[in-house]
């Protein structure tokens, strides 16, 4: 039995304000809910859409410290620019809040202090690494070590991000802190667990029996952490920057940066409206969470959790979490910078924010890992975007402005393939409705887009640009129609491309339509004079996609260098004191230097070593200039078996250091030294 649903909260995963937002995140979790809300206000639901920055934890504190900067600069920097660059494509909440406002900051003590008072909290004392040199206890990010999963040696106290394992401090191997480099100690320390395992029946009941129309891998995620039985959690860490555990005797403790997080969807929506709490407790309310994988235990398990432990809240009704979006290929990554940032998309293409959120949404990952790639971008704008809808709304326009000089023609008497497309329109209608309430939008975009097909196909079937010679009064006819169509795409595209919606508004001198209205064909009565057409999309031609794929190289080839350059050689086979001493090192002097003719990376450098003047072939052209050489002392192995190298006899060799990448530096005694001064 469904009960009666009032009300709608949706939200949205706060982004971490510690750098921008980037394409994975849209098409994981902000354009698919935008596109649920803007088609809920549509309909005339009550509905509150609620996201804002999450802007505690540690990443941010360790990003602060390298910059030299508070945390308070980092998540004022990134609130801006996330709060900005959402606004700019369209992204439409009804507030975009931040935790570190002083509403959350009472909102989330108070919901702590509860659950403390009731006793609802585990306190325990335990062990936890330590920072002697940093003084500081390492939480989380603050530890890195190997993965005991996949040795990934970069692993963090909370999570391995090559292999997604969730981890513990304890499991890592060969801990060393992120903030000194240094080995920690293990130190006690009191914290607060919230007790999981007293929740798992009621979650088991309510997940597993009573959601099994969740998608089927957020359904899976939580039957396996609930099948692998649920522990207490820490909720409270040893950190400076959060909000400070609100009992006596935790000086120097906050919040543990998901327990605070949640609450402030809580926080957000009383920040809007002094009416929240109808959003809240009553369970004529539906509330959704929109998120990516990696936050579904959280959204599933921890967080209903937690309101079971306060109680008086209703729990979601879905959370719709989304896979991961991989771009040309690999794996969106901030750290390596492979991303498509949302501000810089936005500066780069002006004009077509409803191009990504189609191309987002057409691609998105809803029930597998998807992959973004620019030569798609690119065909959907043209082969989609341009050719079907854009083209099917200017046609009916241009015509209309044409034939009746912009003004609706009356609609005479419908044929039977009038009808059948009339027909078609309707039940596209319910198609897409069905498709967006079950959070299908790729589905349910296609179906959007059958709208502009259908339409595009009528205009190609009845081909009105030659019936007005023959007979004038059906093309009145054929107009009407098409323009209504036009109407009704501009209530079908809005949730997906919100601005070209508006611009079909425009164009066609109307303002919007109710949902309701959809498939009618009484949208513009005859008579109404419609706006100048313009076009809704342009042409993406190749040089546009390829300078992205230029910048996007460019990203890859300093990766690759900078991963070269942290390798190192594994150590060689060991030799004896006689083996050394049997090389002959000695400091030289570059006398002059030339090109080898026809190489690229070789020079002839001639060499004063103290014992003779010798030629040397050494191949350092491509990080050295002969001028730069000449003059300069240098380390050279003098008896080294000669040999011949493009017509030079070479005797001898230059040391250098080479990186993993290949990258050679020479080495220079670090004072000047007479030339034979032997070296060992
Ligand atoms: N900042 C988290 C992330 O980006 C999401 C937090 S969602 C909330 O993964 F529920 F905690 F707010
Ligand atoms: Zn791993």
């Amino acid at each position: 039995m469904s009960k009666e649903i009032k009300r709608y909260l949706v939200t949205s995963a706060l982004p971490y304000a510690n750098g921008p937002v980037h394409i994975g995140h849209l098409a994981g979790v902000y354009v698919p809910s935008d596109i649920y809300v803007r088609y809920l206000r549509l309909r005339g639901r009550d509905v509150l859409s609620i996201c804002g920055s999450d802007e505690h934890g540690v990443p941010i504190t360790i990003k602060a410290r390298k910059e030299g900067v508070t945390p308070q600069d980092i998540v004022d920097r990134y609130h801006a620019l996330i709060k900005r660059s959402f606004e700019g494509l369209g992204i439409s909440f009804d507030i975009y809040s931040r935790t570190t406002s002083p509403v959350h900051a009472v909102t989330a003590s108070d919901f702590f202090r509860k659950l403390y008072d009731e006793g609802k909290f585990i306190e325990q004392t335990s062990l936890q690494y330590y920072d002697e040199e940093a003084k500081t206890f390492l939480a989380d990010r603050y530890i890195v070590g190997t993965c005991p999963k996949c040795g990934n040696d970069r692993a963090y106290g909370d999570q391995c991000e090559k292999c997604g394992s969730t981890l513990s401090p304890d499991e890592l191997i060969e801990p060393h802190s992120a903030v000194s480099g240094s080995v920690p100690v293990k130190r006690e320390t009191k914290h607060w667990y919230l007790p999981l395992n007293l929740y798992e029946q009621t979650l088991r009941h309510w997940i597993l029996d009573g959601h099994k129309e969740w998608k089927s891998n957020v359904y899976g995620q939580c039957k396996s952490w609930l099948d692998g039985g649920l522990q207490p959690r820490a909720v409270s860490r040893d950190l400076d920057w959060g909000i400070p555990v609100p009992v006596e005797g935790a000086e120097g403790k906050v919040l543990y940066v998901w327990f605070d997080a949640p609450i402030g969807y809580i926080s957000a929506t009383k920040e809007l409206t002094p009416d929240w709490e109808k959003y809240w407790k009553d369970d004529e309310t539906k509330l959704v969470h929109f998120i990516g994988k990696d936050n579904i235990v959280f959204h599933c398990i921890v967080f209903p959790s937690m309101l079971m432990a306060h109680g008086g809240y209703i729990l979601p009704e879905n959370v719709p979490a989304n896979e991961f979006l991989n771009l040309e290929g690999d794996k969106i990554s901030t750290s390596r910078n492979w991303a498509i940032w949302l501000h810089e998309y936005l500066e780069e293409m002006p004009g077509k924010e409803d191009v990504l959120r189609y191309v987002l949404c057409a691609n998105a990952p809803e029930t597998k890992d998807n992959d973004f790639t620019w030569k798609d971008f690119q065909a959907r704008n043209n082969n989609e975007l341009v050719a079907v809808l854009g083209n099917f709304v200017n046609r009916a326009l241009v015509l209309t402005k044409k034939y009746y000089d912009g003004e609706v023609p009356a609609c005479g008497e419908l044929n039977d393939y009038d009808r059948a497309t009339v027909a078609e329109l309707q039940t596209i209608k319910s198609a897409l409705e069905e498709n967006i309430e079950n959070y299908r939008f790729r589905e349910a975009l296609k179906e959007a887009m059958n709208f502009a097909r259908i339409g595009n196909k009528y205009l190609a079937d009845t081909e009105p640009w030659k019936v007005v010679k023959s007979d004038p009064e059906r093309v009145k006819t054929i107009l009407y129609i098409a323009l209504q169509i036009t109407a009704n795409l501009a209530t079908a595209i809005e949730p997906f491309m919100p601005f070209s919606a508006a611009k079909i508004l425009d164009m066609l001198a109307c303002s919007r339509f109710d949902w309701e209205t959809l498939g009618s064909m009484e949208l513009l009565s005859a008579g109404h004079t419609i706006g100048t057409p313009s076009l809704l999309f342009e042409k993406i031609e190749d040089d546009v996609i390829e300078r992205q794929l230029a910048k996007l190289a460019a990203i890859k080839a300093a990766n690759q260098a900078a991963e070269a350059s942290q390798q190192v050689e594994p150590q060689k086979d060991e030799i004896s004191f006689e083996d050394f001493g049997r090389a002959d090192i000695r400091v030289s002097t570059v006398k002059a230097a030339e090109r080898v003719p026809k190489t690229k990376k070789l020079l002839k450098l001639t060499i004063d070593t103290g014992v003779d003047t010798r030629e040397i072939v050494s191949g350092i052209a491509e990080y050295y200039s002969p001028e730069e050489l000449v003059g300069r002392q240098v380390l050279v192995l003098v008896n080294l078996a000669p040999r011949e190298i493009k017509g030079v006899v070479s005797r001898g060799m230059i040391l250098m250091a080479a990186d993993a990448s290949g990258r050679l530096t020479l080495l220079q005694p670090s004072a000047e030294t007479v030339n034979g001064a032997v070296v060992g």
